[in-house]
């Protein structure tokens, strides 16, 4: 077993997604194996004292301490935006007949790959994070008496700094020509705005046919004089500092500039808004971690007014 620690923030969704699978409000949106493997995935994850203390809180005291030290209604988000990208993925199999490829980048203790796999026997899933995740997930697994799937592979690499086209071609079932979703869940945040571009251009490069990547960009930036942020930085032991952030005004243009078109987003409080009543969402800011659809299809006229750009669809 490795000796490197599994990400804090990784651990943290995973959490959230069992405590939230507990309650009778959110459990009817959480499907009985996402919430065993969140469950199980996290059991495995490196024992850290912010790890205890996370695992001790009940539902809503989790929500509160989320709700203040990283933003109003981020315990939510967590599962609203596995939703968001899992419905991606079924329109994506669906379009692609079950056969194309997906790829999540940070994957970290998510679920998704290992439950599509066996949905989707005949496409494939690769998932990438720094060394660690993939181990601690393999344990879990064996420990449930369950096996990957073998069209579902964990690759260890640094996003910021492993050359990823070089990652993936080493693997025998990849195939840089099969159409692919490539999926960043919470993951651009931690890397700088040049780490960014590269990755967006790696894959403009790598992929010869279909390519589409749903991802979450945070719209503003920290305030690091903000208490609440020095805390979130104490608690993950500031190896998870967020870095990146873009303007959803901005997205448009900045996707062009790396070759890639804009198809449909959600901003962050849109996507409370379908579950949650308005009366939880005061605190809500409208624009967080908000979701992007790009392709790499080339458009003749490019949109670059993010109001003309239509919303992800949600299936309640
Ligand atoms: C907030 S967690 C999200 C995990 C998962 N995508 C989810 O939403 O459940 C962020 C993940 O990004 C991964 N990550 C951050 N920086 C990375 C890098 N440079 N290379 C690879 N993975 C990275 C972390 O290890 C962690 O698993």
């Amino acid at each position: 077993m490795s000796q490197v620690k599994t990400s804090i923030t990784a651990y943290s969704v995973a959490s959230c997604i069992g405590k939230l699978a507990s309650t009778p409000e959110w459990g009817k949106y959480i499907p009985e194996e996402m919430a065993e493997l969140s469950a199980s995935f996290s059991k495995g994850a490196t024992d850290t004292p912010v790890k205890r203390l996370i695992s001790l809180l009940p539902p809503k005291l989790a929500e509160f301490a989320l709700d203040n030290i990283l933003v109003p209604g981020m315990m939510h988000h967590f599962l609203f935006r596995k939703l968001l990208i899992e419905a991606e993925l079924h329109r994506f199999m669906a379009e692609t007949g079950g056969a194309g490829q997906v790829i999540i980048l940070g994957a970290g203790l998510d679920t998704l790959a290992v439950r599509m796999a066996g949905k989707y026997p005949a496409a494939r899933f690769f998932e990438v994070d720094l060394p660690g995740a993939g181990e601690v997930k393999l344990v879990a697994l064996k420990r449930m008496g369950r096996q990957l799937p073998g069209n579902c592979r964990f690759l260890a690499a640094d996003l910021a700094k492993t050359p990823l086209t070089g990652v993936l071609n080493a693997e025998k079932s990849f195939n840089s020509g099969t159409a692919t979703l490539v999926i960043l869940e919470g993951v651009l945040m931690y890397l700088r705005e040049s780490d960014v571009k590269g990755l967006f251009t790696t894959l403009h490069a790598l992929f010869s046919g279909q390519l589409e990547i749903i991802f979450g960009a945070m719209a503003h930036p920290d305030d690091v004089k903000n208490w609440r942020v020095r805390a979130a930085n104490f608690l993950t032991e500031a190896q998870e500092k967020t870095d990146w952030h873009a303007s959803s005004r901005d997205m448009p243009g900045f996707m062009a500039s790396l070759g890639y078109s804009l198809k449909s987003w959600m901003p962050y409080k849109k996507l409370q808004a379908f579950y949650r009543p308005a009366t939880e969402l005061r605190n809500v800011p409208e624009e967080d971690e908000n979701y992007y659809l790009v392709t790499k299809t080339p458009q003749s006229v490019v949109n670059f007014d993010i109001g003309q750009i239509p919303l992800l669809p949600i299936n309640l």
